[in-house]
């Protein structure tokens, strides 16, 4: 008999008796572990605490919040092993990249820690600057905006969450979090970490809320900001439906990474090859920010290619269990056949499959695809697997505008050693983020992180989600000998 794991109510564990969730691992089918689900009266009950501490927790001093944060980061580094282990098992990716994502998790509460202590000291601005502001001083502080309700996805099953949860409690503002369906385990065990420490009772929950009971959530008066990370389809559905709410969306992406002409070496095209190939099947391609689009001057492109094939078909494919393995499986078998049939079409169309293009059950092989046509699935959408798409331009303008034609902009990578080339791609790319050297795949937790266009709005990053929770409020001090 498999014991249930409680869900995070208002700081303490809770079950329902009721409804459970069983969650499975995308390798072999095996049950990993069961959920308890909140009933409806269980999530009103963590919606009411959390609107009822909102003032509490945002009088909290720095240090204490700082303190917990910090409480958090030590101990998802003490427990990093067993957690890689975790997040391996329900979300199916390599323990290498299982561990990988422990360890950024590590930083962010760190990061939040370190932000809460400066976050937020006040900005003075005379007024006297105009003859009616004579004695006047503006001071300028930061107010969180509300309780936070986020919406977490499976792709990275405990660092997305840290992306919500600890910027919230940093900034002293009470956070609701909802993980995904496939990959509740890992958000549950941060509870474990969270529960921990002195942060007020309702100031976080975490809540395995079925998909079909989130619009009542997401409609809730009393949760005035959303923070979403997922597909563009369902992020623009919140947000359509609650217009005016504060809604940061994390959507997709079809990352694409420039080879311009001066990346000549062989050294410079291997080290571009691997890069590429390493960051379009890390996790099974499972990244908004992975590898889907390889844009190559046609004075590399011949050299580029072959070193790309090899490079993909090097990588590991199997169990992610193995410390050696690469590429495991996608999140279900479902996953994988759409991402089959994306690839199916393309061939039907014209495309070249230089290598890949098969299927085993929810495993699909690294792939490459040359001229791709250009109104396929695969050529427009984000495929979210381990495929990627090659192809040839002429110049650095022409580069620069095939990575505009996408429909999303989240990152870029643009392989030069020109530094000229790096400013005109970061003023030409509508992305969130240019990459110079190496893949649009690359993150610094602390850094800004969003896109543009399809990819959503708002931004992620410690600090910068500090500062989408809160709002400017201005206090006028009047009389004052300035
Ligand atoms: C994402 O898939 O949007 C997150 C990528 C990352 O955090 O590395």
């Amino acid at each position: 008999m498999t014991s249930t794991t409680p869900f995070w109510l208002a700081g303490r564990q809770a079950t329902s008796g009721e409804d459970t969730l069983d969650v499975t691992s995308p390798w072999d089918g095996r049950h990993v572990g069961t959920v308890a689900v909140p009933t409806e009266a269980q999530v009103e009950e963590a919606v009411a605490a959390a609107y009822a501490v909102r003032a509490e927790f945002a009088a909290t001093p720095a240090h204490q919040r700082a303190t917990a944060l910090d409480h958090v980061s030590r101990r998802l580094a003490e427990r990093a092993e067993e957690i890689a282990r975790l997040i391996s098992a329900e979300n199916g990716k390599p323990l290498k990249w299982a561990r990988g994502e422990a360890g950024r998790a590590v930083s962010v509460f760190r990061f939040a820690a370190e932000e809460a202590r400066r976050f937020n000291g006040g900005e003075a601005q005379r007024l006297d600057t105009d003859a009616g502001g004579a004695g006047r001083l503006a001071l300028t502080r930061r107010f969180p905006k509300g309780v936070v309700l986020g919406i977490a996805p499976f792709n990275f099953p405990l660092n997305l969450c840290a992306h919500k949860v600890a910027p919230a409690l940093a900034v002293g503002t009470p956070i609701i979090l909802k993980p995904a369906p496939a990959t509740p385990l890992s958000a549950l065990l941060l509870g474990e970490l969270l529960a921990e420490t002195d942060l007020p009772a309702g100031a976080w929950s975490v809540l395995p809320v079925p998909n079909d009971r989130m619009p009542a959530l997401v409609q809730d008066d009393r949760l005035p900001v959303i923070s979403f990370t997922g597909s563009d389809k369902v992020g623009y559905a919140i947000m359509d439906s609650v217009p005016r709410k504060h809604c940061t969306l994390e959507l997709g992406g079809n990352g694409a990474a420039v080879v311009l002409a001066d990346f000549a070496s062989d050294a410079d095209l291997d080290h571009a090859a691997t890069r590429i190939a390493t960051f379009s099947n890390y996790q099974g391609g499972q990244s908004c920010i992975s590898v889907q689009r390889v844009i190559a001057d046609a004075a590399v492109y011949e050299r580029l290619v072959p070193r790309v094939v090899a490079a993909v078909e090097a990588q590991v494919t199997g169990d992610p269990a193995d410390d050696s393995t690469d590429v495991g499986p996608l999140v279900s078998e479902e996953a994988a056949r759409r991402v089959e049939s994306w690839v199916d079409e393309a061939v039907q169309a014209g495309a070249r499959l230089l290598t890949g293009g098969k299927r085993d059950g929810s495993s699909y092989a690294p792939t490459v695809l040359a001229d791709v046509p250009e109104d396929v699935t695969l050529a427009r959408e984000e495929v979210f697997g381990p495929v990627l798409t090659v192809r040839s331009v002429t110049g650095e303008s022409a580069a620069f505008e095939a990575v505009n034609e996408s429909a999303y902009g989240l990152q870029a990578g643009v392989f030069t050693h020109d530094l000229q080339a790096a400013f005109r791609a970061h003023r030409a790319l509508e992305v969130g983020g240019v990459i110079i050297g190496d893949v649009p795949s690359y993150r610094a937790d602390q850094m800004p992180y969003g896109g543009v266009k399809q990819s959503g709005v708002g931004r992620e990053g410690v600090r910068f989600a500090m500062e989408d929770y809160t709002y400017e409020r201005v206090m006028v001090l009047t009389g004052l000998a300035l």
